[in-house]
């Protein structure tokens, strides 16, 4: 989509950095967190208000900071006008927190929260408790809406947040932290003349009929490259070490990201669901969608007083641009980037008890073209993918076009890719989230560890996700 409004000059703004949420109490076990969905105004445009949806009315929503193993409660209000789910990414949680499509929170002000089973989903009115324990390793999750077919347009309005998960063990580490510890949300949307969000106006009714844009099949992009919310924002930097977490919460675009003058690389200490084992180097770190990896960039290879754009080679005009680094300040540097990192199983194909394969296409539902995985649109109550609590298995993804695959609750490592079986640098480590391209055969090892329920797998196209692109995954 293109904007209609004036747009800022890129790396005029400041980089905003989401507030991190206090706790409204604590016992000892348990940290118990408020969120109110509401409407907003946020002044992205300079100059011309845009109304969000956000989490405490931000965009990006208030950032989380939980200690693994640690209860975090979350309960939230929904005072928008419409029905929300909240899924917390990479967590494994519970399946009744886990922001199941059809577990609805409706609308409504005030009043307690009542929950009821309906015939699809446990719905609950005006507010619900979300209970994440966090048994699992340091990791940057995020949370975000998922409604069922309505999740790209109520995340494209802002509901996205980070929560980011610390332990000891990653703790100890001597990487950069504090203030040089920062979080990166990269996203792209389009504006209208008022300063209001574009976005197609498509009703689920009309998926698939003319009134569906060739646009909308291929997920919603815009023309603004957004960090944290800002327009290509700038951010002054010392001569040091910095950890960035990046997180791609674009609908649909993915990015090649690269840095202009190419002196520092990016050095990989994590990936979607936790740090790794060792680092790993990058020129160049393709990110698609719902991705996350933590860098280590070392700004002490520029000289002071050095403009370094952080571009996206896949993007052309406004969207090859991210955000700048200013280096401003030499600076004390007592971080660095360690040759182990953390104790990281590698799963071997061995340990798989079972193989499936999981095909993701076009297909047609009711004579609509569709997003299909194995043929199938998405059917709340139709068994999909029945898996053993405790089992490791062999996902065979094969696409039609670019999908990144997203699996609930279940982590899992690339085990290969296409024909020669060779991963990528960017596949180390445990993720919930890969980029398959089309027609290359992807393996994956998913480990069922955590909690027994329904849960889904999809395809982290905001758009696809909603044209039913999702199948259930039962852990029995
Ligand atoms: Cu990030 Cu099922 O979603
Ligand atoms: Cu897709």
């Amino acid at each position: 989509m293109t904007s209609k409004v004036p747009l800022p000059k890129p790396f005029t703004v400041p980089l905003p950095i989401p507030p991190v949420l206090k706790p409204a109490r604590t016992d000892g076990t348990t940290d118990f967190y408020e969120i109110v969905q509401k409407p907003a105004r946020a002044e992205i445009i300079p100059g011309s208000p845009t109304q969000v949806w956000g989490y405490n009315g931000l965009f990006p929503g208030p950032t989380i900071v939980s200690r693994s193993g640690r209860r975090t409660q979350v309960r939230h209000r929904n005072e928008l006008p419409v029905p929300v789910a909240v899924h917390l990414h990479g967590g494994k949680t519970p399946a009744e927190s886990d922001g199941y499509p059809t577990d609805l929170i409706l609308p409504g002000g005030g009043g307690a929260s009542h929950q009821h089973h309906g015939a699809t989903g446990r719905v609950s009115k005006g507010a619900k408790d979300y209970v994440y324990p966090l048994d699992q390793p340091a990791a940057t999750l995020w949370y975000h809406d998922h409604r069922m077919d309505f999740t790209g347009p109520q995340v494209w309005r802002g509901l996205a947040g980070f929560h980011l998960v610390h332990d000891d063990e990653a703790d100890a580490l001597p990487l950069p932290q504090g203030d040089h510890d920062v979080p990166l949300m990269i996203c792209d949307r389009a504006f209208d003349e008022d300063g209001s969000f574009l976005y197609p106006s498509v009703s689920p009714d009309l998926q698939g009929e003319p009134g569906v844009t060739e646009e909308y099949m291929e997920g919603v992009l815009g023309d603004v490259i957004l960090v944290n919310g800002a327009p290509w924002p700038v951010m002054e930097v010392d001569n040091t070490r910095y950890r960035f977490r990046l997180l791609n919460a674009s609908n649909a675009r993915r990015y090649q990201l690269a840095l202009d003058p190419p002196a520092a690389e990016f050095v990989q200490v994590g990936s979607d669901v936790g740090l790794l084992g060792a680092p790993v180097r990058h020129d160049e770190l393709p990110i698609a969608p719902a991705e996350r990896f933590e860098v280590v960039i070392d700004f002490s290879a520029y000289p002071v007083g050095t403009q370094v754009t952080l571009k996206n080679t896949l993007g052309d005009g406004g969207t090859a641009d991210v955000m700048r680094f200013r280096v401003a300040r030499k600076a004390k540097d007592d971080s660095r980037v360690p040759s182990r990192l953390v104790e990281f199983e590698r799963l071997s194909r061995s340990s798989a008890t079972r193989t499936r394969q999981v095909n993701f296409t076009q297909g047609a539902n009711d004579g609509r073209v569709m997003w299909t995985i194995n043929g199938k649109v998405f059917d709340p109550d139709r068994a999909d993918v029945e898996s053993k609590l405790g089992t490791t298995e062999i996902w065979r993804v094969v696409t039609d076009v670019h999908h990144p695959l997203h699996i609930h609750m279940a982590h899992f490592q690339v085990l290969s890719r296409g024909s020669e079986g060779r991963v990528r640098p960017s596949d180390a480590g445990w993720k919930d989230t890969m980029d398959i391209p089309d027609s290359e055969l992807v393996e994956v090892l998913v480990r069922f560890t955590g909690y027994r329920g329904r849960y889904v797998f999809h395809c982290h196209n905001l758009e696809h996700e909603d044209m039913m692109m999702m199948g259930n995954l039962d852990v029995m």
